[in-house]
């Protein structure tokens, strides 16, 4: 039986020389791939309450649609600088390959609200770290982090970790 990281390939050289990028949409079009990963996702928290599912752009929306829409709460998007219209707050960071301006909603969360933060993968935990701080100075309470891959080398998940977040990734 296929399990979730046969379902994703790797593109050489994309989005530059030397990057191996895990290509997660061959999984998003699989429909038990899709179905499983959703299901791998959200394993570790039944019985948990969530207020909100915050996803990172653009592959976090993807699955935070997915995870929301199965926990019947809201969904929060982070986007790069410059897409969202209402009035936002804004963190830097690097990246594997860059840097990058992420943006939150000013209102989109209420203090106290139970967040769980979704993304395709962790590489360098900066995208990730980024949106922690947002949701943090929001006043939202981060109950866990889930990606779909983790790639371990790249030191993400221990810099989530020292963060004192849950951090729970289904393949590396
Ligand atoms: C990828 C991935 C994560 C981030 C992980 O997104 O989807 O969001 O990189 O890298 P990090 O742990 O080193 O921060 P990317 O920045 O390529 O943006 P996109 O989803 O908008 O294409
Ligand atoms: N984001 C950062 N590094 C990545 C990689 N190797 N594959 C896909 N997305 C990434």
């Amino acid at each position: 039986m296929k399990q979730v990281q046969d379902y994703i390939r790797t593109i050489v050289d994309f989005p530059h020389e030397g990057i191996l990028f895990r290509d997660v949409t061959t999984l998003f079009a699989d429909p038990r791939g899709f179905r499983i990963a959703i299901d791998q996702l959200l394993h570790p928290y039944a019985g948990m309450q969530f207020d909100k599912v915050v996803g990172l752009e653009a592959r976090g929306f993807i699955l935070g649609g997915a995870i929301a829409h199965q926990l019947s709460v809201g969904f929060v998007p982070i986007r790069k600088k410059g897409k969202l219209p209402g009035a936002v707050i804004s963190e830097e960071y690097q990246l594997e390959y860059g840097e990058a301006i992420v943006e939150i909603h000013d209102d989109a969360i209420k203090p106290g609200e139970k967040i769980l933060v979704v993304d395709d993968l962790l590489a360098t935990g900066g995208t990730a770290e980024a949106g922690i701080k947002l949701v943090e100075r929001l006043g939202g309470e981060i109950i866990g982090c889930a990606f779909i891959v983790d790639l371990p080398d790249l030191g993400g998940r221990k810099k989530l970790e020292a963060l004192g977040m849950e951090v729970h990734a289904l393949c590396a």
